[in-house]
């Protein structure tokens, strides 16, 4: 893709939110990534500009049909001051992949991790750096044609935005109570489940709803044909530890293949445990768990890296699992997942990219200068002429707090 990003200066910076009560994507930065498709030019005009509203006519496709895709990731505060991603590559992999499904224009996944990172670096005193703090990244690309006939997009838009967010857990690791859903389901085999896109959580909300109303944390979904087999959490991936081996449900179409999914596949083979990724009912769950074989259950995701499960409800059987507590399999391996990426474990098998900070080009590209054209940053791809420099909006920018 070779392009350079421009950067637009913001006349003001926000103040920062108070660290000790973050939540999750409640706060935004001070600044975005944007980025245009048409069929003319294909992905252009990338740039960092001031966070804020963009203006859609009101029959994008997005709006109508939605034709959006979106990535999740973080970005990690470490005991030395680096930050580090972890595995970017994997996520903008799986975007590729969701575009694919979604009739969306293939991303040049280096590029946008260049963006991700020139973004992140711009934005490094929006990191939190607190026990179990990072800041999120949301990629998401929505279809942008005026047009209300049902057909692809010619035009898309590319944002990616930043939200410094808090501890998952607080102080422990809580287990959550699960509900199995046995009317409504997430996705069916053929359709889009395993893309990251909006209609999958917008299937999601009633259940959530109904879930919550029953005084559970989270629903487990089951397939979307026999409503027998289990797929995922919430919005995670499930794991189950049946004596000495786990398992998960293989991926079949309808289950997204999380990043946290695989690496902890990869970090248990690593250990040694036996991984089984097959198709399990719920039915075998619950005789597997009278029989006492079930030690622990766990969902996995970037928001929580590893959540426990303490209670499963399915119709009237009811199991408690690990007593209710967090298992010694799931504390390992949420220490050890969150120990690389704040880089306190070593991370041996190379899934952390350090975001690299140009202290001055930082201070030089955001001096307040007077009515200025948009500065270009350089990307280490070819720099290309970047067109946002022909129509500068925003006049200077104070980077102070
Ligand atoms: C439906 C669903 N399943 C699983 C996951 C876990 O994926 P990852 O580990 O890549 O965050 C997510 C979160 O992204 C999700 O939304």
């Amino acid at each position: 893709m070779g392009q350079t990003i421009a950067f637009h200066k913001a006349d003001q910076l926000k103040a920062k939110p108070d660290a000790s009560g973050l939540g999750f994507g409640k706060h935004f930065t001070d600044y975005m990534f944007e980025m245009d498709y048409s069929l003319d030019e294909g992905w252009h005009d990338p740039r960092i500009v001031p966070y804020g509203p963009i203006t859609l006519d009101p029959a994008a496709t997005i709006f109508h049909y939605g034709q959006e895709v979106f990535e999740g990731l973080k970005a990690y505060r470490t005991e030395d001051k680096r930050i580090l991603l972890f595995r970017p590559d994997k996520n903008m992999e799986r975007m590729n992949q969701s575009c694919a499904r979604l009739n969306i224009p293939e991303i040049d996944e280096e590029f946008v991790i260049k963006a991700i990172k020139k973004l992140v670096a711009i934005e490094e005193a929006w990191i939190p750096s607190q026990p179990g703090q990072s800041l999120y990244i949301r990629p998401f690309i929505i279809g942008t044609d005026s047009a209300l006939g049902v057909h692809p997009s010619a035009t898309y838009k590319l944002l990616i935005i930043l939200s410094p967010v808090g501890s998952y857990f607080g102080n422990s690791m809580s287990p959550v109570k699960i509900y199995v859903e046995d009317e409504y389901v997430r996705a069916v085999k053929g359709g889009v489940g395993y893309a990251k896109t909006a209609g999958n959580y917008a299937a999601s909300l009633k259940a959530q709803t109904k879930s919550e109303e029953m005084g559970f944390d989270q629903v487990l979904w089951l397939d979307g044909v026999e409503h027998k087999y289990i797929e995922e959490v919430g919005s995670m991936n499930i794991f189950f530890k049946f004596d000495d081996e786990v398992w998960t449900p293989a991926l079949n179409g309808s289950i997204l293949p999380g990043v946290t999914r695989a690496s902890v596949i990869e970090m248990l083979q690593h250990w040694g445990v036996t991984v089984k990724e097959k198709k399990i009912s719920v039915n075998k769950l619950f005789k597997k768990a009278e029989k006492q074989k079930l030690k622990e259950v766990f969902g996995t995701g970037t928001a929580a890296v590893i959540s426990p499960v303490g209670f499963l409800k399915w119709e009237d059987h009811v199991i408690k699992v690990a007593n209710g507590k967090t298992g010694k399999l799931s504390q390992k391996l949420y220490d050890t997942l969150t120990g690389i990426q704040t880089g306190k474990i070593e991370d041996k098998l190379g899934w952390t990219q350090e975001v690299k900070v140009d202290h001055e080009e930082a201070t030089e590209k955001v001096q307040p200068k007077a009515e200025e054209a948009p500065e270009a940053v350089k990307t280490e791809d070819k720099p290309k002429e970047a067109k946002a420099e022909e129509k500068p909006k925003e006049k200077k920018a104070v980077v102070t707090d």
